[in-house]
C-alpha cells in the first residue's frame, strides 16, 4: 500500500508529482506529502488527509524546481498525522526518502540509531531506514547508492524505496523488495520518473523499466539506469518495456465515479478477456498459458485456489466451475492463511492464485510457499508485468484495463471469465463435457457482453431500491450453488463502500443462525436464478417473509413466482447456471455503489482501504 512517485528531469517537477500523486491515491489515502528541489535548496509539505489537502497547503509557495518525491500512505506504523507522513529526512536534513512497505526489524534498528545520538520526529519504521542509511554513508564515507544498497542488507521487511540527497539534485536512488516500483525514462536519459506504477508517468514516456526484488537502481540525469542485486552486488541488464496504457483508460471519462465507469466497462472488459480465447464458431478455446501446460492441467489430481477478497470470491466461483465443469477436486484457500499453516501440496495439485494488482503481499506470499513446496503455480493477475504474474510459473491476463476504484468490481467478472475459459477448455478435454454441450457454452460465453449491457440498463430500477433502503443498518445477501459466492461478494461490496454491516451466507444456512436476524427492518437480497436451486430459494424466501423480512430478489427474466412473494425484484437475462455469477453481480454493484453514494460516502476511496495490499 502506499504510492510513491517522483521526477528528476527539465521540466517542472511539482504538476507532475501532484499528478501523480493523485492517480496513486488508490494505493492509500491517509495522509500526502511532497519534497522539491531546486539548486539544493529543497521544500517540503506533508499533512494528513489527501493530496488535495496537500495541494491547498503547498500552493501559496513557490513550487519551483526539477526534482521532487511524493508520498500518499496506508498507515502501518504510527497514526497518520503530519509528523508520520512522508517523505521523511534524515537527522542532517540532507537525505529525504519515500517508502512504501513495512520494515519489520526497524524498532531494533531505531534502538541502535539512538544509542548513537540520532532523534526521531514521527513513530514510523521510514525514518529510522532514512537515519540508518545516513550513519552508513557517515561510516563507510561512500557514495548514496552504496548506503542505500548496505543498509537495506540490514533491513528485514519489503519496501519500494526512492532517495535523494538535497546537495546533489541529478539523482534518485531507487530499490525494492516486495512492494512495485516502475522507473519511466525520458529522450536520451533527459528525465526519469519513478512510480508505483506506471500512471503518473504515462503522458510524459512509454519507456519503463520495472524492477524485480532485491533490486537498486542508480538514476542519475543524462545516464543510463543502472542496476544492481542488493545482496550479491551483481549487475543486472535492465529490461525496458514499452507501457500499453493509455490517458484515457485511467480518467473517470464522463462518469461521477471510477468504480461506476468500471461496472459500466464490464461488457467490454468480459469481452476483452475472452477475445482471441473464446473461438466459438470454431468450438475452440485457446489459451496459449492452458495450451502449454496442458499436461500438468489434466493430471492434476487437485486444483488450490488461493486469493484474498473479492478475488478470493472469483475463486469460490472458481471451484464451482472447475469441478462441475472439469471434474477436477478445487480448494479455495484465502492466501493469508494459507501461507502461515503448513499447508499439505502434493506434486500433482496445480496452485491458481488470482489477484487484480497482482501486487497483495498475502498472494505473492502464498505463491513463493507453493513454489517452493514443487507446485506448478499459474496466475489469473490483470496488471501486467505485477509482481504475481513474474513470480508465477504460468498464468493468464484477465485485460480489464486498469481498475481504479478500490471496490473491485470488473476484475471479479473478468476473473470469472477465464476461470470459466479454463474450467471449459479442460472439461472438453477430459471429455467431461460433450461436444454439443461445449459449443453450446461457448455460444453462449459470445453473448455475455451484450447481456451484461442490456442488464446494466437496470439502473434506474436499482437507485430507486437503494433510496429505500439506504439507512438499513445491516443487510443479509442470500444465494445458492454458483450464487453463493455472489452472495458474499455483494455483502463485501455494501460494507466496504457503504459502511452498512452485511453478511453473505448460502440461502439454506439462514435457517441455522441468521434467521434469528429477520425482522421488517431487514432487507433481505436473495439471488433466485431459474437454473440454481429455484425452488430450493423459493422456500427460503418464504421463511424471510414469513418473518416479515423485506425481499429484493435477483430472478430470471420471465419470473412470476418469486415476483408475487418479493416487495423487489431485478431481472437478469437467462443464461446457463455456470455463467450466471457474470450476470447476477452486476445488480449487486449497482445496489452497493447507489446506496454509497445516497449516504455520501466516498466510493472510489472507502475510509480505512487501499486497492493494492501490499502488507500482510
Ligand atoms: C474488494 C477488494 C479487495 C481485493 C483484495 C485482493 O472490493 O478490492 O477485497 O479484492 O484486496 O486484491 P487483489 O485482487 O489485487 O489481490
Amino acid at each position: 500500500m502506499c504510492g510513491i512517485t517522483g521526477y528528476l528531469g527539465f521540466r517542472e517537477a511539482y504538476p507532475i508529482v501532484i499528478n501523480g500523486l493523485q492517480r496513486l491515491e488508490y494505493r492509500g489515502y491517509d495522509s500526502a506529502g511532497i519534497v522539491i528541489t531546486s539548486n539544493d535548496k529543497s521544500k517540503l509539505f506533508k499533512t494528513k488527509g489527501k493530496v488535495s489537502d496537500l495541494k491547498k497547503i503547498a500552493k501559496k509557495n513557490n513550487l519551483e524546481g526539477n526534482l521532487a518525491l511524493g508520498h500518499t500512505r496506508w498507515a502501518t506504523h504510527g497514526v497518520p498525522n503530519n509528523e508520520n507522513s512522508h517523505p521523511h529526512l534524515s537527522n542532517s536534513g540532507n537525505l529525504v526518502i519515500v517508502h512504501n512497505g513495512i520494515i519489520e526489524n526497524y524498532d531494533t534498528i531505531k534502538k541502535e540509531l539512538i544509542k548513537r545520538g540520532y532523534t526521531f520526529h514521527s513513530d514510523t519504521d521510514t525514518e529510522v531506514l532514512i537515519n540508518l542509511i545516513e550513519e552508513v554513508q557517515i561510516k563507510n564515507n561512500c557514495k548514496l547508492g552504496k548506503a542505500v544498497q548496505l543498509a537495506l542488507t540490514n533491513v528485514v521487511g519489503a519496501y519500494a524505496i526512492a532517495v535523494y540527497d538535497i546537495n546533489k539534485s541529478d539523482e534518485i536512488i531507487v530499490a525494492r523488495l516486495g512492494s512495485p516500483l516502475a522507473i519511466g525514462i525520458g529522450k536520451n536519459n533527459t528525465e526519469f520518473f519513478v512510480a508505483s506504477d506506471a500512471s503518473p508517468f504515462i503522458e510524459y514516456t512509454k519507456d519503463a523499466i520495472y524492477l524485480d526484488d532485491e533490486e537498486l537502481a542508480i538514476v542519475k540525469l543524462g545516464k543510463k539506469i543502472r542496476v544492481r542485486k542488493i545482496h550479491d552486488d551483481s549487475i543486472v541488464e535492465p529490461n525496458i518495456q514499452e507501457l500499453k496504457l493509455n490517458l484515457e483508460q485511467i480518467e473517470k471519462g464522463g462518469y461521477d465515479h471510477f468504480m461506476l465507469k468500471e461496472i459500466y466497462e464490464q461488457p467490454s472488459a468480459i469481452f476483452d478477456t475472452f477475445r482471441g480465447r473464446l473461438l466459438a464458431d470454431k468450438g475452440i478455446i485457446k489459451m496459449g498459458s492452458v495450451d502449454n501446460n496442458i499436461t500438468k492441467f489434466l493430471n492434476a489430481k487437485r486444483i488450490i485456489i488461493v486469493a484474498c477478497g473479492t478475488s478470493w470470491h472469483a475463486g469460490l466461483v472458481g471451484e464451482y466451475l472447475l469441478e462441475d465443469l472439469s471434474r477436477i477436486p478445487v480448494e479455495v484457500e484465502y492466501a493469508s492463511e494459507f501461507r502461515y499453516r503448513n499447508p499439505i501440496i502434493n506434486k500433482d495439485d496445480i496452485v491458481i492464485a488470482i489477484s487484480q494488482s497482482g501486487e497483495t503481499a498475502d498472494t505473492l506470499a502464498a505463491i513463493k510457499l507453493a513454489k517452493s513446496k514443487g507446485a506448478f503455480v499459474f496466475g489469473i493477475c490483470n496488471v501486467v508485468g505485477s509482481s504475481i504474474a513474474r513470480e508465477t510459473n504460468s498464468g493468464a491476463y484477465t485485460h480489464a484495463g486498469p481498475e481504479i476504484g478500490v471496490a473491485s468490481t470488473k476484475a471479479f467478472t473478468t476473473q470469472i471469465t477465464v476461470l470459466a475459459l479454463i474450467a471449459l477448455k479442460l472439461g472438453k478435454l477430459k471429455g467431461e463435457i460433450s461436444t454439443s454441450d461445449f459449443h453450446k457454452y461457448l455460444q453462449e460465453m459470445k453473448l455475455i457482453p451484450s447481456k451484461v449491457e442490456e442488464l446494466l440498463k437496470v439502473n434506474h430500477e436499482v437507485e430507486k431500491i437503494a433510496l429505500t433502503y439506504k439507512d438499513a443498518p445491516n443487510c443479509l445477501y442470500l444465494g445458492r450453488g454458483y450464487n453463493f459466492p455472489v452472495a458474499l461478494e455483494g455483502a463485501l461490496k455494501l460494507k466496504e463502500i457503504s459502511y452498512i454491516h452485511a453478511e453473505g451466507y448460502p440461502a439454506a444456512e439462514m435457517k441455522h443462525g441468521p434467521i434469528a436476524l429477520i425482522d421488517e427492518s431487514m432487507p433481505v437480497i436473495v439471488i433466485a436464478t431459474k437454473k440454481g436451486h429455484y425452488e430450493k430459494v423459493v422456500s427460503n424466501i418464504q421463511e424471510i417473509k414469513s418473518r416479515n423480512g423485506k425481499i429484493i430478489a435477483i430472478v430470471t427474466e420471465g419470473d412470476t413466482i418469486v415476483k408475487k412473494i418479493a416487495d423487489h425484484v431485478i431481472e437478469i437475462p437467462e443464461t446457463e447456471e455456470a455463467f450466471a455469477p457474470l450476470l447476477t453481480t452486476i445488480p449487486l454493484q449497482l445496489l452497493s455503489y447507489y446506496i454509497a453514494v445516497m449516504r455520501g460516502c466516498n466510493v472510489d476511496q472507502p475510509r480505512n482501504l487501499a486497492k493494492s495490499v501490499t502488507v500482510e
